[in-house]
């Protein structure tokens, strides 16, 4: 299989995830908490130090602001229902994968806030049009990083400042950058930063984290609340962070594969990684210009892109059609259809059916995007 879906969680992971979880299973998989014995005390030692590598990579506050979470889902949601408030006004973009699109809706439909959706052009988000949309009652802005459908990315950087300025809350979902581009905390006035795990950081699948700054403390408020294995006696969730969002049994065999992931990420460099995944696409955007008859979705600048890519097919053709005949014909997996992002895929008119999504890895290779653009060539040639 010539594996093309790295957009939707990466395969393969690199070899060390395999061999940490392994040996993680074997040894130290037991319940992390305070019960003493020298099992619970190595889980609990995994959890603090997979958090301080998400410290050092994204140059966070301290490693107890890193909120493990199940997926990056997990962590909007903890940090959209947590800080949320009645009467607020929140600004998003039509990049918005559902994962933010979906709760900030169903708050809208439910009079708790008011929504502002700017919207993007040829996939990217203007800081100034942020600037126009907020009001003074806005508390929040939330965002994709590099947008999913197309993998623009988006000046966060600029956008982050004019958000502090305005006395808003910044949350970045970075779900298709976090281990790509690096993300510089310190330097940048992010208050809230989620991400899976299991994409570009190499972990499994159920891994994911949510940083919390400075500036939410005594705000953001526990969305699950549970066990902690320690304060037991506390009637309600400790203030504590990170136990103050995490409640129940971490996904500790998780956290051992995604702490070798970072360490990969870390050796490498989120710079290289993105630039093998950008020239594979190159690849394909070279064809596809020499085609007459695919196009790409969004306007593609190397520069400012993730490994990710929307091909809209011709006439003819649905992209689900394909995916199919891609997969079974020809043992290359993609991802068809809206991506979970349907306000993006409406302002391009590729809505309802979508596009077609490549996403290659770090070990996908030339040969492989080679092969992936004959069999376009050879379904295209037998259908027009
Ligand atoms: C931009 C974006 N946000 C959020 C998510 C949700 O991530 P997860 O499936 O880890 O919850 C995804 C997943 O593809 C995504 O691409």
């Amino acid at each position: 299989m010539i594996y093309l879906d790295n957009a939707a969680t990466s395969f393969p992971k690199p070899e060390p995830v395999y061999q940490a979880m392994d040996r993680f299973a074997r040894t130290s998989l037991a319940n992390p908490g305070r019960a003493g014995h020298r099992m619970a005390l190595a889980a609990e030692k995994m959890l603090d130090d997979t958090r301080h590598r998400l410290n050092q990579l994204f140059g966070g506050r301290a490693p107890e602001r890193w909120i493990l979470t199940h997926n990056c889902t997990d962590g909007l949601n903890l940090a959209l229902k947590g800080l949320i408030q009645h009467g607020d006004h929140v600004v998003t973009t039509d990049l918005e994968h559902n994962s933010v699109s979906r709760p900030l809706r169903a708050l809208e439909k439910t009079g708790v806030i008011s929504l502002t959706r700017v919207a993007s052009t040829q996939g990217y988000v203007d800081a100034e049009a942020i600037r126009a949309a907020l009001e003074p009652k806005t508390t929040l802005v939330v965002m994709t990083h590099a947008s999913n459908v197309l993998g623009t990315v988006q000046p966060i950087e600029t956008i982050a400042s004019l958000v502090r300025e305005a006395g808003a809350f910044f949350l970045v979902d970075a779900a298709q950058s976090a281990g790509v581009v690096p993300i510089n905390l310190d330097a940048t006035p992010i208050d809230l930063l989620a991400f899976p795990g299991h994409k570009s950081l190499y972990g499994p699948t159920g891994t994911g984290a949510l940083y919390v700054g400075p500036r939410t403390d005594g705000k953001i408020r526990p969305w699950r609340e549970g066990g902690t294995g320690g304060d037991s006696s506390s009637e309600t969730q400790p203030s504590l962070l990170p136990y103050l969002l995490e409640g129940g049994t971490p996904n500790v065999l998780g956290a051992s594969g995604l702490a070798a992931g970072i360490d990969w990420v870390m050796e490498r460099g989120p710079d290289v990684l993105r630039n093998h995944e950008v020239s594979l696409l190159q690849q394909v955007v070279d064809w596809a210009e020499r085609s007459e008859a695919w196009g790409i979705a969004g306007r593609w600048d190397p520069a400012t892109h993730v490994g990710a890519l929307s091909l809209v097919a011709p006439e003819g053709l649905t992209p689900q059609d394909l995916g199919s005949i891609l997969d079974v014909s020809f043992g290359i997996a993609v991802r068809p259809g809206l991506h979970c992002a349907p306000y993006i895929h409406r302002a391009l008119h590729t809505f309802p059916d979508g596009t077609l999504r490549l996403s290659p890895g770090p070990f996908t290779t030339s040969q492989q995007i080679d092969r992936f653009v004959e069999a376009l060539t050879e379904i295209t040639a037998g259908v027009l």
